[in-house]
């Protein structure tokens, strides 16, 4: 059986990996790997790559960047193209970017059957990306695989039928599992921090880079924390571009930052160790929060609602709307001492074995 992986941003890479490890111990099965080329920094793609071990893509294309449709249609039609060629009898997608919704809608269209992983993730809001590629490849997919009991609820509400959907954890915490061995605290030295003694924040989602407003608010309240703890902020190129463009660091109402070191994107295992051994993530990725929730380190979620609301609930991460930066001066500061519940080796999202489940779930 020959399965096609679509992927094509540094969170699909990642994910893919334990799945790829499996499907290469399981017989009969034959993995081929598309790369939309949606991420093609080195940074974002061929180090990530190179880092999780991922077999070479057989199919590079050259979605890249662009405004949405733009970006997503370029990325259709490449796959399809591509997917004639290789003849999958089965396409994996991962998560909820434009890769994922160009590879599942170019299968489908070719009657290719699909399979999605991380299913049933929803926010309700409508207005990003993200969430409308959740919600039409779901509805795409022929199996839905996810992460915890709670996403299948949605599925069920919106239709989808029970037989479709398969319960097996999620494949970050596998990937999570799979390389802190790697991330160990000798990796701090290059960054001049100590463990648990500074703040790990990442942001990149269009509704905070692409208003001034949220941006300002949230560098200045991480400006503030700075003064207390060394904040590392790897910045994501859509960040970066969008911090120059507002003129940020140059601002008379906000000084030059004080202790913030803001770095370029880093790679996966440096990524671990920093996220492992951090008091606190502040972020705005739904890959890093869940990250911090499988590292059991207290995160503040800079959104106004999250798509892993279980996290909120059980009290390991914390949301702070960078609407207001008042508010969220206040949030953080208060966040540095935020209380967790005791560390348990229960997992809301997984026991570490979803790829185990899903390779002998697809060569069924
Ligand atoms: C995408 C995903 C997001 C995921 C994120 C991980 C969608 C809708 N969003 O967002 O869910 O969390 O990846 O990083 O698919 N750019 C580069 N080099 C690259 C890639 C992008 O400079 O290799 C620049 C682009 O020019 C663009 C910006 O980064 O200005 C955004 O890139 P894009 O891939 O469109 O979305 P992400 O923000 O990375």
């Amino acid at each position: 059986m020959r399965i096609a992986t679509i992927l094509g941003t540094r969170p699909d890479f990642i994910k893919a990996a334990p799945v790829s490890r499996q499907l290469a111990q399981t017989a009969q099965v034959e993995e081929v790997i598309v790369h939309t080329g949606q991420h093609y920094d080195a940074a974002l793609s061929d180090q990530i790559l190179e880092e999780v071990g991922l077999p070479r893509p057989r199919v590079y294309l050259t979605g890249g960047s662009g405004p949405q449709g733009q970006q997503t249609g370029r990325m259709l039609e490449e796959i399809e193209t591509a997917l004639h060629e290789l003849k999958p009898d089965k396409v994996v997608v991962h998560g909820d970017t434009n890769s994922t919704l160009a590879g599942a809608l170019a299968a489908v269209k070719l009657h290719i059957p699909v399979a999605h992983v991380e299913a049933g993730v929803r926010s309700g809001n409508r207005a990003m990306a993200e969430e409308v590629n959740r919600v039409l490849t779901d509805h795409l997919a022929t199996w839905l695989y996810v992460t915890h009991p709670g996403a299948a609820l949605p599925l069920r509400r919106e239709g989808i039928l029970e037989s479709a959907i398969t319960c097996i954890g999620d494949v970050t915490l596998d990937a999570v599992r799979l390389f802190t061995p790697f991330a160990g605290p000798e990796r701090l030295r290059a960054f001049e921090v100590k463990r648990d003694r500074y703040v790990l924040a990442t942001f990149h989602r269009a509704e905070n880079t692409d208003d001034p407003a949220c941006l300002q608010n949230i560098i200045g309240a991480l400006d503030e924390l700075a003064a207390d703890c060394p904040v590392i902020v790897p910045l994501h190129r859509r960040t970066r571009a969008a911090i120059e463009r507002a003129g940020l660091l140059r601002s008379p109402t906000l000084p030059a930052p004080r202790g913030i070191r803001f770095l370029p994107p880093q790679g996966y295992l440096d990524m671990l160790a920093l996220e492992r051994f951090a008091r606190l993530i502040v972020t705005d990725s739904g890959t890093v929060q869940r990250e911090a929730y499988f590292h059991r380190i207290p995160c503040v979620i800079l959104r106004e609602d999250t798509e892993w609301r279980e996290l909120v609930a059980q009290g390991w991460a914390r949301l702070l709307s960078p609407a207001d930066g008042q508010t969220l001066g206040q949030g953080l500061r208060g966040a540095m001492t935020m209380l967790c519940p005791a560390a348990t080796d229960a997992s809301l999202l997984g026991d570490g074995r979803a790829a185990e489940r899903l390779a002998t779930h697809l060569a069924a």
